[in-house]
């Protein structure tokens, strides 16, 4: 894995991605948006320019720019989970990509109520597609193989992360060092602690892992801090705990 350090302040829009990594056929662009830093994330499938954006928190014309820059264009639009600070963009690059987004039918609800949780939170006012694509039984085609969706209850109800093989999308399930809240509306630790076990079982040990906020690092990596935790896993804490 290659890592760019970072290019830009967060002042300076439209520059390129916070972070930049190239695994085998795929580059990952991320750009942290918002007040609580949430990775956004472009992934291009380098040979055939096809490209996923997962969890676009805000800063379309920059997620545009980057797109634009390697002369790629979206297939799919995901989302680990329909929490605000992970919708921002969401609308706005439907639109200008001319497609729907695909997220867990448990979100739902969520999904419904993020303009007012962004406007409470962070009083941004935030807009979503009126409708969403259901995973269930999605056949999430792009250029750069299988998708696989691994249902990762317990930070929300519909949280999910996908496996392109490799690489690895955790939203807020598993971050680095961290899990995510589990004392919002619907989070369940006892479920999330169950969801991280899990999937850290079926990862291969040289896996990649994105979270939602903060660095990427690996299943091996993520297995022996996970195995050094006791009943109360530190988790993301909004302000403050992340770089
Ligand atoms: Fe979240």
């Amino acid at each position: 894995m290659t890592e760019a350090p970072d290019r830009r302040s967060e002042d300076a829009p439209g520059r390129g991605p916070d972070r930049q990594h190239d695994l085998g056929d795929c580059r990952v662009l991320a750009v942290k948006t918002g007040r609580w830093k949430e990775n956004a994330y472009v992934v291009v499938h380098r040979p055939s320019r096809d490209a996923l954006v997962i969890d676009p928190g805000g800063e379309a014309d920059r997620l545009s720019d980057l797109i634009a820059g390697e002369d790629a264009h979206p297939s799919l639009i995901l989302l680990t989970h329909a929490h605000f600070d992970h919708v921002g963009a969401l609308d706005d690059l439907c639109r200008r990509y001319d497609q729907g987004f695909y997220m867990h039918d448990g979100d739902a609800k969520l999904l419904r109520r993020a303009g007012l949780y962004a406007m409470s939170f962070e009083r941004r006012a935030v807009t979503v597609p009126a409708t969403y694509q259901s995973l269930d039984g999605a056949d999430l085609a792009w250029a750069g193989g299988e998708i696989a969706v691994i249902p990762t209850p317990g930070h929300t109800d519909g949280s999910v992360c996908y496996d392109l093989g490799g690489l690895c999308f955790t939203g807020d399930t598993l971050m680095k060092r961290l899990i995510g809240r589990t004392d919002l509306p619907g989070s369940s630790g006892g479920d999330l602690k169950a969801s991280v076990t899990r999937l850290l079982d079926q990862l291969t040990p040289e896996t990649t892992l994105f979270g939602g906020h903060g660095a990427p690092w690996t299943v091996d990596e993520a297995r022996a801090w996970w195995a050094e935790q006791g009943d109360s896993p530190p988790e993301y804490a909004m302000e403050g705990v992340m770089r």
